[in-house]
């Protein structure tokens, strides 16, 4: 059976991490964690992947911001990278540049580490930081086809987001499923793209909002989700059991051939009502 090697990336607690940890040395996660990067120092997640004997780096995003200038030689083109990035907003383009500039200065730092360990996929889980065309199309820009002839367009980064996509992107999923009333909740894996948790779908669970509930309360429901989830897509790419299929209008779905795929979804739903 074919074990992926991948890089986690986190910003927080790392509870996806430990999830990820705990069903790869019980062997329910065909995943070998072979890295562990944060943006952060105080990241938890780091003390988790210690503990378990896993590299762990922390690519302080803070302190190279601070000390990142506008430098147009960061990259031979920052220009047309900004005219591909959607995240950026900032109107004034000395300002967007800039912050840009710092935001790829901190990913070759990431970019560099996690090659040394020669990764299959990438898994940003909690990893609140946005990231860029330049490190997206580091991984996802082409790797040799089997044929060994030219180059395929591969998608190798991952993301796990609080919300039923797409609905509610952005950083506050569970507060903006719960404030808006929203009678069921859900999780969502999905392929990074250039754009804000607009990448292809992997894998989607839900659960119920109970009029007695609480944010907390929907919170540990859903992230209990997330795990078996994330771990559920995993096991689907080191499967083979993930096909990409390019759209007339250039869009990507994913279609899942796992046989046992009704079975597992089932088993999602029981989960969110306990
Ligand atoms: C999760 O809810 C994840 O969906 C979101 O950030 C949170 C990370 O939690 N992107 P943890 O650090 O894994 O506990």
């Amino acid at each position: 059976m074919k074990k992926l090697r991948i890089a986690v990336l986190i910003s927080g607690g790392g509870t996806n991490l430990q999830a990820m940890i705990d069903r790869s040395l019980a062997g329910t996660l065909d995943a070998e964690i072979a890295v562990v990067l944060s943006d952060r120092p105080g990241a938890g997640g780091l003390e988790r992947a210690r503990k378990n004997n896993i590299p762990a780096y922390c690519v302080d995003y803070k302190s190279i911001s601070a000390s990142a200038m506008l430098d147009a030689k960061i990259l031979p083109d920052m220009e047309e990278l900004d005219s591909r990035q959607k995240i950026l907003r900032n109107p004034d383009p000395v300002q967007r540049l800039a912050r840009l500039s710092s935001l790829v200065l901190a990913e070759k730092e990431l970019i560099r580490i996690i090659d040394s360990y020669g990764v299959d996929y990438v898994c940003l889980a909690g990893f609140m930081r946005l990231v860029t065309p330049y490190f997206i199309g580091h991984f996802n820009g082409g790797r040799k086809t089997e044929s060994g002839g030219g180059e395929a367009a591969a998608w190798r980064i991952l993301n796990i987001h609080p919300a039923l996509l797409p609905s509610f992107p952005g950083r506050h999923g569970y507060e903006d499923t719960f404030g808006y009333g929203c009678k069921w909740g859900g999780i969502t894996v999905h392929f990074v793209d250039e754009g804000e948790d607009t990448g292809p779908i992997i894998a989607q669970a839900v659960y119920p909002i109970w009029p007695e509930d609480s944010i907390d309360n929907i919170r540990s429901r859903g992230l209990q989700l997330e795990y078996e989830v994330y771990s559920q897509a995993l096991n689907w790419l080191a499967h083979d059991e993930v096909e990409i299929r390019d759209m007339p209008d250039g869009d990507s779905r994913v279609v899942i051939s796992d046989p046992r795929y009704r079975d597992i979804l089932n088993t999602w739903i029981g989960k969110a009502f306990l």
